[in-house]
C-alpha cells in the first residue's frame, strides 16, 4: 500500500515531531495537521480553568472532554499546574537540531517548556489547521475518511455542527494520532464513592483541576489524596511546603517516577471502602483516617479515542476499558488497521524524544523503506506483552531502560534503511543522556533540596560538577 497523503491529529510536542520526520522524509502529496486549540504547545498551554463536567466515577473512556466556554473564546483545560516544574532532566526532552537555552534549569518551569515547543514549531504552522477539531475518524474503502469542525461559537467550541461552519470531510491515507494520553480523568469505582458523592458533593476532585496549594490551604480537616505517581507526589509535596500542614497519601504501589519528599506527608495504604456517614476512609489494613474533608484522585487518566466511535464498535476496536490502545504492533502501528498509528502512548517515557523516533520510523513504513513483520507476528508479540502485562494501564508502560531498548530497536529499524540519512535522524542519547536519566531520581531530589535550601535552580554545568553523572 502506498501512503501519499497523512493527517497528524494533535499539535502538542509529539505532533510536530511526527510532522517534522514525515515532511524529512518527502515524497507525501498531501500533509495536514489538526489542533483544536489555537496554538502549538498542548497540554503545556497552562489555564486557571478546570473541566466543567467531572463524572464520579470516571471509567468511561467514550466519555468526550469538551473545551470551556470563556468571554475570549475556548479553553481547553488540563493537567499542568502553576508551579511546574518537570520532572525530566531537560536534555532528555530535547528534539534534534533544538536545544533549550543556555543556562536553562536541569528541570525547567512549564513556561520554559512550552516556549521551547512553540518555537520547534515556528515553521511548522503553515501545516496546521488550527482550532480544527477532529470529531470523527472511519475506515473507507481505500483511504481514512477524517471529518474535523471549527471550533467557534457557532460550533459551540466543535461539540454541535453548524450550518453556518459546515464540518469538513477529508480522505488520507494515514492519519497518525498525536493527541496526548493525559485528559479524561480516571477516578476508579471504590466502594462508597457514590454514596460519598451523594452525601458530601465538590469533596471529590482530580487531580487534573488541582492548579495551586492556595485553593485547598483554606480546607479545614483533613485532605486525602489517592496515587502515588507523579500527579499525588507532587501535590502532596506542594501543599505540605505551602501550609506546614500534614496531607495523607493513599499508595497501592510503590512510586517509579521521581518527586519531592516530607515528613508531613502521610503515607497510608490502599484504600478498602470510603465511609461517607463518618467522614472516614477505610484502608486495606483495616486503619481508618478520619474528619475527611476533600479526596483528590490523582489516579491517572483514560485512554480515550472518541472519534473513533465506528471502529470501536466493531469487534476489532481500539479502545475497550480504556487501559490500552488495542492491535498495536511496538505500541504505535495499528495492525488491524494499516495507516493508523499512535505517537508517545507510553507512560514513563520521555514523550518528545519517543515521538522522534517514532515519527521518523513512521515515515519510513509509510513510504515503504521499512517493511513489517507479518500481521501473525504483530499479533503475537501483543498477545506477548498481554500475557506479561495484563489488560491494565501498564500494558504500554515504558520504565528505563526498557524505554532505551525500544527506542533502540526503533533507531536501529531507521539506520537500516538505505540513506537514512536524508531523513530525519532522531536524536541519539549519548553516554550522558543515558546517564541522566538512569539518575534522574536522585537528580531531582538534589534539585529540589537545593532549591529548598537557597531558593535558586540547579544547571546541568552545577549538577556536573556533584560526580552524580
Ligand atoms: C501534569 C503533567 C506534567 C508533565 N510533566 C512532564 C515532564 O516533566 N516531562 C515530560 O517529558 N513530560 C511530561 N508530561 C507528559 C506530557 O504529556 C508530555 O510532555 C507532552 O505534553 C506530550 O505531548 P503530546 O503532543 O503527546 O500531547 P499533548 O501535549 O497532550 O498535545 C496533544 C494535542 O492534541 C490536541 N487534540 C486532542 N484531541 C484533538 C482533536 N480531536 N482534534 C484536534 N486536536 C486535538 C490537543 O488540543 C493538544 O494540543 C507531563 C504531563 C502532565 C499531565
Ligand atoms: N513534571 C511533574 O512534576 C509532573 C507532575 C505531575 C504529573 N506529571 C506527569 O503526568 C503524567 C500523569 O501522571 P499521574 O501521576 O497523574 O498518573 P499516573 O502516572 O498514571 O499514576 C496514577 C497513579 O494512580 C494509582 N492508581 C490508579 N488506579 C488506582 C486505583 N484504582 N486505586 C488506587 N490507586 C490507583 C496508580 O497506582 P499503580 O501504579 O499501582 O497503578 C498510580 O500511582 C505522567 O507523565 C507524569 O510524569 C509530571
Amino acid at each position: 500500500m502506498s501512503y501519499n497523503s497523512a493527517c497528524i491529529i494533535g499539535g502538542g510536542a509529539c505532533g510536530l515531531a511526527t510532522l517534522r520526520a514525515l515532511i524529512k522524509e518527502g515524497g507525501f502529496d498531501r500533509l495536514v495537521g489538526f489542533e483544536q486549540r489555537d496554538s502549538f504547545g498542548g497540554i503545556w498551554n497552562h489555564n486557571e480553568l478546570a473541566d466543567q463536567v467531572l463524572e464520579i466515577p470516571s471509567i468511561d473512556p467514550s466519555t468526550i472532554v469538551n473545551p470551556v466556554t470563556t468571554k475570549d473564546g475556548f479553553v481547553w483545560p488540563n493537567a499542568v499546574y502553576d508551579d511546574l516544574q518537570t520532572n525530566t532532566p531537560y536534555p532528555l526532552m530535547e528534539l534534534n537540531g533544538h536545544s533549550f537555552p543556555e543556562g536553562t534549569p536541569l528541570f525547567p518551569h512549564r513556561t520554559v517548556v512550552l516556549d521551547y515547543i512553540s518555537k520547534y514549531g515556528e515553521d511548522l504552522k503553515s501545516y496546521y489547521r488550527f482550532e480544527t477539531r477532529v470529531v470523527d475518524v472511519q475506515k473507507g474503502s481505500k483511504s481514512w475518511i477524517v471529518r474535523s469542525r471549527k471550533v467557534c461559537a457557532e460550533t459551540e467550541g466543535g461539540v454541535k455542527e453548524s450550518t453556518e461552519f459546515p464540518d469538513t470531510i477529508e480522505e488520507f491515507d494515514a492519519v497518525l494520532v498525536a493527541i496526548g494520553v493525559y485528559d479524561l480523568p480516571f477516578i476508579p469505582a471504590l466502594s462508597g464513592l457514590n454514596e460519598w458523592n451523594k452525601l458530601k458533593p465538590n469533596t471529590i476532585v482530580h487531580s487534573k483541576t488541582y492548579r495551586h496549594p492556595r485553593n485547598i490551604a483554606h480546607i479545614d480537616g483533613n485532605i486525602l489524596v489517592i496515587g502515588n505517581s507523579a500527579s499525588g507526589i507532587d501535590i502532596c509535596y506542594q501543599y505540605a511546603r505551602f501550609t506546614g500542614k500534614n496531607i495523607y497519601k493513599s499508595a497501592r504501589s510503590p512510586s517509579k517516577v521521581p518527586g519531592g519528599t516530607s515528613e508531613l506527608v502521610i503515607d497510608l495504604p490502599d484504600i478498602d471502602f470510603l465511609d461517607p456517614e463518618s467522614e472516614s476512609v477505610v484502608f486495606v489494613d483495616g486503619s481508618r483516617l478520619e474528619n475527611v474533608k476533600l479526596i483528590i484522585f490523582a489516579t491517572g487518566y483514560l485512554r480515550s479515542l472518541p472519534f473513533f466511535k465506528l471502529i470501536n464498535a466493531t469487534n476489532k476496536p481500539l479502545i475497550t476499558s480504556g487501559a490500552r490502545i488495542h492491535g498495536l504492533y511496538k505500541h504505535c502501528w495499528s495492525y488491524e488497521y494499516p495507516g493508523l498509528a499512535f505517537i508517545a502512548i507510553s507512560r514513563y517515557v520521555l514523550p518528545f524524544h519517543a515521538a522522534e523516533i517514532q515519527g521518523s520510523w513512521l515515515a519510513k513504513i509509510l513510504r515503504q523503506k521499512l517493511s513489517l513483520p507479518s500481521y501473525e507476528q504483530m499479533q503475537e508479540e501483543e498477545k506477548q506483552l498481554l500475557r506479561l502485562r495484563g489488560d491494565t494501564p501498564a500494558f504500554h508502560d515504558l520504565t528505563f531502560p526498557d524505554d532505551v531498548e525500544y527506542t533502540g530497536a526503533l533507531l536501529r529499524d531507521i539506520k537500516s534503511c538505505i540513506g537514512y540519512e536524508n531523513g530525519l535522524v532522531p536524536k541519539e542519547w549519548t553516554e550522558r543522556e543515558l546517564s541522566l536519566r538512569k539518575n534522574t531520581k536522585l537528580l531531582k531530589k538534589v534539585c529540589l533540596d537545593h532549591f529548598e535550601k537557597t531558593g535558586e535552580n540547579l544547571t546541568i554545568a552545577d549538577v556536573e560538577k556533584l560526580s552524580i553523572l
